[in-house]
């Protein structure tokens, strides 16, 4: 009965969720007769422009960069790239502090080498996603300048001022999320504004209309340059209780900042962030645009409040549940996809970005790497759902974190080392062959080349058929070209097995096996194909030892079996 109910459940959620894509999307032609849009059969791909190619060879990567890999990009297989902000910024927060959201830093180029960009990714059907950063300001934009002018400026409710509680006392016990207090005292009117992140990044006041018209109509102003759609920043802690209610503090320990650790009731995923959402999710229907969120959810009903109540909200919140299995564990993997399989809207995929050890560390056992590393494609990229890769994860980059304080360049590896070494590690240049500094930048590059880069670079990765690169390639064709990939149901197989992890696509009469072995010894398993109406999987894309016969797979250790199923 439960089965029953529960299945029932899901068609309604799937019926849903068809009814309001068709609906909802009315701007944007559907790829095919199930109403699919672009966005749900595209593989996004992050790049981090400081650090992906820098053109000029000072030392920073650039657009002009970036447009001289997009036909890289597209080899690879890649539908739409992220760029991570690329906006005028005084760079505390390397671009999360933008001073001017119509711009373009000059360390990156100017509005004509975006356009040579968007028209130059629009020749080869590359969609660009831009990274928009709603929950703060740098404090060197203009309005932040105005707002801290006077008490009475035109601008000071765009941003949270208050009074302190008492004197030197913040308003309440808000901690930043970068270190120390939320709050910092502007002595000229004697007012604390509100920071969640960096002193230099002050909270917009969202509860100011005014503020919601300026930034809908920034997100207008780059859909008409050509700009697909939105990552977008820090939802999460868009607004703030109004009555500063204290956070609870969570027992006696601290973080690695020294700061207590709050519960963050008061300051975090608070109601009002949905009518947000949906206002710019409006917009970007009449855009055809799709909205990817940085959310970070700690559970399926949190998820799901972000696709929104008819998936009027993200499209893609992306799901950093996945992220949050560190080990090669098929057990904990199997529920994360199945908990965001039946979740409310498409699923999304992240295995490593910006903020995050990349995935090759944090599964890699430190003499399968390589191994490993395929593995994680060969699973995250055949799930029902949008992956978003990070650059330099196909050619198996390895965080490299720095290690010594005074090298240190993100502000929170300084404040918090040696506990937190800040995120440089995951930000090095891309590796594109074995020249001086990988071929990134003749110049000194912002941050070190990572030593990996003699074995792990586009160059030397291409001519490998074995390599990491190589593989990507494999993987990302098939999803393009394989119905069942694309849009098949995602079914669990052997759900017991604690060393290997495996599911069925099927899409009508297309069915496929993905078998991922997450040991280091060989296993052997039935595919349990007559169960699902199959009776043998013909190999599509397998690592060398792994194949199967009838009902059976073999698999070496930290082997990838991918197979078309034959009724
Ligand atoms: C999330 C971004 O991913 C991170 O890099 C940044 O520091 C914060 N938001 C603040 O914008």
């Amino acid at each position: 009965m439960k089965q029953i109910i529960s299945r029932l459940a899901a068609f309604l959620v799937s019926a849903c969720m068809a009814a309001s894509i068709a609906a909802g999307q009315t701007s944007s032609a559907a790829v095919d007769a199930e109403g699919h849009q672009w966005w749900q059969h595209a593989v996004f791909y992050e790049i981090y422009p400081r650090s992906f190619a820098d053109s000029n060879n000072d030392g920073v990567g650039d657009l002009k960069g970036i447009t001289l890999k997009l036909d890289y990009l597209k080899d690879l297989g890649v539908d739409a790239i992220w760029i991570s902000p690329c906006f005028p910024s005084p760079q505390v927060d390397f671009g999360y502090d933008v001073s001017d959201y119509e711009n373009i830093d000059p360390m990156y180029g100017t509005l004509a080498d975006f356009d040579v960009l968007a028209s130059e990714a629009k020749k080869r059907d590359i969609h660009i996603i831009l990274d928009f950063v709603v929950n703060h300001s740098s404090d060197q934009h203009k309005w932040f300048l105005d707002s801290k002018s006077s008490l009475t400026s035109a601008h000071r409710d765009w941003y949270i001022w208050r009074d302190g509680k008492g004197p030197g006392e913040p308003p309440n016990n808000w901690v930043s999320t970068f270190g120390g207090s939320a709050w910092k005292l502007d002595p000229a009117t004697n007012q604390y504004y509100y920071h969640y992140f960096y002193a230099e990044q002050p909270d917009l006041n969202w509860r100011n209309p005014a503020v919601k018209d300026a930034m809908f109509d920034v997100e207008r102003w780059w859909y008409k340059r050509g700009v697909a759609g939105f990552r977008l920043d820090a939802v999460d802690t868009l607004f703030e209780d109004p009555d500063l209610h204290d956070n609870a503090i969570l027992g006696p320990g601290k973080n690695a900042f020294g700061d207590p650790i709050e519960q963050e009731n008061y300051n975090k995923r608070l109601p009002e962030v949905h009518d947000v959402l949906r206002g710019l999710r409006k917009v970007a229907d009449e855009y055809g645009a799709v909205l990817i969120g940085e959310t970070w959810t700690s559970n399926i009903a949190e998820l799901n409040a972000y696709y929104g109540r008819g998936n009027n909200e993200l499209h893609l919140p992306m799901d950093f549940l996945f992220t949050t299995v560190d080990k090669l564990s098929p057990v904990e993997f199997r529920k994360q996809i199945a908990s965001v399989d039946a979740a409310s809207g498409w699923p999304t995929f992240v295995i490593s970005n910006h903020d995050k050890v990349r995935s090759y560390d944090r599964y890699g056992d430190g003499q399968h790497n390589d191994q490993i590393a395929k593995l994680m494609a060969a699973l995250y990229l055949t799930l029902r759902g949008s992956p978003i890769m990070y650059y330099g994860e196909e050619i198996g980059m390895k965080t490299t974190p720095p290690t010594r304080k005074e090298d240190v360049k993100d502000p929170i590896g300084r404040t918090g080392w040696p506990d937190e070494k800040g995120r440089d590690g995951e930000r090095t240049p891309m590796q594109w062959d074995s020249t001086e500094n990988a071929g990134f930048s003749k110049g000194t590059p912002w941050l070190p080349v990572p030593p990996t880069y003699r074995t792990h670079n586009v160059a030397d990765e291409s001519k490998d058929p074995n390599s990491v690169l190589e593989f990507y390639k494999k993987v990302l064709k098939l999803r393009h070209t394989n119905r069942a990939l694309l849009d098949g149901n995602y079914t669990a197989i052997n759900e017991s097995d604690a060393n290997v992890l495996s599911y069925l696509r099927v899409y009508k009469d297309h069915g496929v096996v993905v078998a991922l072995n997450m040991s280091g010894t060989p296993r052997k398993m039935s595919l349990e194909l007559k169960r699902n109406g199959f009776t043998s999987a013909k190999r599509l894309l397998a690592t060398e030892k792994s194949e199967a016969q009838g009902d059976e797979v073999s698999l070496e250790p930290y082997g990838v079996f991918i197979g078309e199923l034959t009724k």
